[in-house]
């Protein structure tokens, strides 16, 4: 069978469009095909993109499709072979199963406290009227924040070398370069320290040095009481009696450190633009805020409605992963009214679905009241995708933005540097975020 229709733009030039504007490709794809489309990446693949809520049901949870790991091979140079994000099948659901307590429940609470002391400790070193990088002060908070999750790290030298580091490496794949690195492998050749994937490649090793020497020193030094992700991933065994080994180890690290920490960062970056730029939506936030108390509990600031409405509609209007990860057809299968083959690639387009009309009205408008009004589905409202592959870290992403949230406007007053500025989306690396230049002012 043939692949739904597509644009018949070159593929070279399909590919580079993807790099530079893909709001665009995927706007424009949808005005001219509709629910369903083909998108053709010279020399990488063909991918079907969909983005009707039926359609995004059957692809994400239906037997005819598989999530497999190879698919995902783009994240390999940076969380390596044994992340959870590259496994298939039973030993992804199984590596899932393991990393996904910390995330939940009482665990994810006892974190509360220790986020809002983090967003605190950064607020408090910005100076007064000076403007700051949002998305960089974001990602201080949230790399701080992972870093306590996964290795119990609060302070000390390793922690400072280690975000350093990590923040170093993180920030290659956000640049054009970093970007053209992802989806052109054959760019990535090491031919030494002074290429750019050489340099790369190093940067990568400095990481690994501290990450394998926090390993090793964890392990001469067991300590059951700490409740951190290491702790826990050193005392888990398979069937056969084996612990993880220090690769497994390293790799679903990093893949943590990963994922965990640049994505919430945009999504902040992206709720204070908002809340500063909407007079009502400050006001009926920060009157929520006010009626919780001095002290609130970290329960009541993640139940309060109007922050949880602002957060959603921050995910909705420009979701920081624009597609889930790819899902292959494994029998053939009707979508969207088009039959595809097995074998097919297929990418649910969380942009495009948060875009539609029929379930968002202006969809271009900031309006968290819409969260407040209807219940959208999993497969209306997607911003973690779902199914088998759905973000691991969902629960402490929501739970990490709302504290940082109401922390940050609690205890400090900020606005907008340049007020008229309406902020664009811009790919940075894999994700979806506010412009590099955007700042705001502390006073
Ligand atoms: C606002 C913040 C975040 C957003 C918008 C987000 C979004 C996503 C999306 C869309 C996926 C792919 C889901 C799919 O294909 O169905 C994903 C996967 C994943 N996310 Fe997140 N994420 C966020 C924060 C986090 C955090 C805090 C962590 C961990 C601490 C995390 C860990 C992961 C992992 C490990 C996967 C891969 C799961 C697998 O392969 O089974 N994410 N995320």
């Amino acid at each position: 069978m043939p692949l739904p229709v597509g644009s018949n733009l070159n593929p070279i030039l399909q590919l580079a469009q993807w790099i530079t504007d893909p709001l665009g490709v995927m706007d424009s794809n949808a005005a001219q095909f509709g629910d369903i489309f083909t998108l053709r990446w010279a020399g990488l693949k063909n991918i079907v993109m969909v983005s009707e809520p039926n359609a995004l049901q059957v692809v994400l949870t239906s037997p005819s499709f598989t999530a497999p790991g190879e698919a995902n091979e783009i994240a390999r140079p940076l969380v390596g072979d044994r992340s959870v994000i590259l496994m298939s099948g039973e030993q992804h659901q199984q590596r899932r199963k393991l990393l996904m307590p910390p995330f939940h429940g009482d665990r994810l609470v006892s974190y509360g406290h220790i986020i809002s002391k983090i967003s605190n400790q950064v607020i408090d070193q910005i100076g007064l009227n000076q403007a700051f990088n949002v998305r960089a002060i974001m990602q201080d908070i949230t790399l701080r924040v992972i870093l306590q999750v996964v290795f119990g790290l609060y302070e000390g030298e390793r922690l400072e070398l280690l975000k350093q580091r990590l923040v170093t490496r993180l920030d290659v794949s956000s640049t054009k370069l970093g970007a053209m690195f992802i989806f052109l492998p054959f760019l990535r050749q090491d031919l030494g320290a002074w290429s750019p994937w050489g340099r790369v490649m190093k940067m990568q090793k400095d990481c690994d040095e501290l990450i394998y020497a926090e390993i090793q020193e964890r392990r001469a030094n067991p300590d059951p009481e700490r409740i951190d992700i290491l702790n826990l991933l050193l005392a888990t065994q398979d069937e056969d009696g084996n612990y993880l080994g220090d690769v497994d180890l390293r790799d679903e690290l990093m893949t943590l450190l990963f994922a965990g920490h640049e994505t919430t960062a945009t999504a902040l970056a992206w709720a204070l633009y908002w809340v500063h730029k909407l007079p009502d939506v400050y006001q009926r936030l920060m009157s929520e805020l006010q009626s919780l108390g001095d002290r609130p509990d970290p329960m009541a600031i993640f139940k309060a409605p109007y922050l949880t409405a602002v957060c959603n509609e921050t995910l909705r209007i420009y979701p920081v992963a624009m597609t889930t990860f790819s899902r292959l057809v494994k029998t053939p299968v009707e979508i969207s009214g088009q039959m595809l083959d097995a074998g097919t690639e297929v990418l649910a387009s969380i942009y495009l679905t948060h875009r539609r009309t029929d379930l968002y009205p202006e969809p271009e408008k900031f309006r968290p009241e819409r969260f407040l009004e209807r219940q959208f589905s999993p497969y209306e409202f997607i911003p973690f995708g779902g199914g088998s592959r759905r973000c691991l870290g969902m629960a402490l992403a929501q739970f990490e933005m709302k504290i940082i949230l109401a922390t940050i406007l609690t205890n400090a007053r900020l606005s907008l540097s340049n007020p008229s500025q309406n902020l664009s989306p811009v790919r940075r690396g894999a994700l979806l975020a506010p412009e590099a230049n955007f700042t705001m002012l502390k006073s």
